[in-house]
């Protein structure tokens, strides 16, 4: 996979890719990832990449002008499955989406600032607009890269153990049950007794039941949309 991020703050979105998991996806070749910073595209020599919005309000907005030019190189290089726009006023991103992204071959995300973009960017180029949630960040870069790595770890052979990807919180709709480590008991704080059985008919039973409990309590909307 080929991720392209077009951004006005570089410095702001590397740093998740080049540890951990994301880096090592990127070391053994499952994924590159290319910044591209929208000054290199600006109209004049002092960088200018926004402009007052038509019709009066606070808050600048991105050209279209720098955007396409990007975008247009980015096109005439290779073909894009998908081209997304990080932005609070989009679909929330979810497991679902992740997965469908994960097995795609090429994708650009455009992160905003500001107010945003010009909606003729969004009108014209755009396939998919994400948001991360119901919240405004002062950008769409930890947006990008949050959504980066949630599709990243996704891509197959990423995780080492394939399993793990499968039994992430939301895969099967439901949130994850508690895990355990040694020492079996912590200042009286025990294991329950079922993870130390080696019944394993018994543990993915608990598991389930864990599982479900523990969404039932937290995020009951989770049940209801099925
Ligand atoms: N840009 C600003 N806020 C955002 C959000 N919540 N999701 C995606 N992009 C954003």
């Amino acid at each position: 996979m080929r991720i392209d991020i077009i951004t006005v703050s570089p410095e702001l979105i590397q740093s998740p890719f080049d540890h951990s998991i994301i880096k090592r996806a990127r070391d053994k070749g499952f994924v590159e990832v290319h910044f591209h910073n929208l000054r290199d595209y600006a109209l004049n020599n002092y960088g200018k990449i926004d402009d007052y919005q038509f019709g009066g309000g606070a808050g600048m907005v991105l050209m279209i002008e720098p955007i396409d030019a990007i975008i247009s190189k980015l096109k005439a290089e290779r073909e894009y499955d998908e081209i997304i726009y990080m932005t609070p006023d989009a679909p929330t991103l979810t497991q679902q989406t992740a997965n469908t992204l994960s097995l795609k071959k090429n994708i650009m995300i455009l992160t905003g600032h500001y107010k945003g973009v010009d909606q003729r960017v969004r009108d014209a180029y755009v396939t998919k607009e994400i948001s991360i949630g119901d919240y405004v960040l002062s950008g769409g870069e930890l947006a990008a890269a949050v959504l980066s790595d949630s599709i990243i770890r996704l891509i197959p052979g990423v995780l080492g153990d394939e399993t793990s990807a499968l039994t992430d919180s939301f895969q099967d709709g439901l949130l994850s049950p508690p895990v355990y480590t040694r020492p079996s008991e912590f200042n009286g704080m025990k294991v329950p007794e079922v993870l130390l059985s080696g019944n394993f008919p018994k543990i993915d039973e608990w598991r389930s039941e864990k599982a479900y409990e523990i969404t039932k309590r937290v995020r009951p909307d989770l049940l209801d949309e099925e």
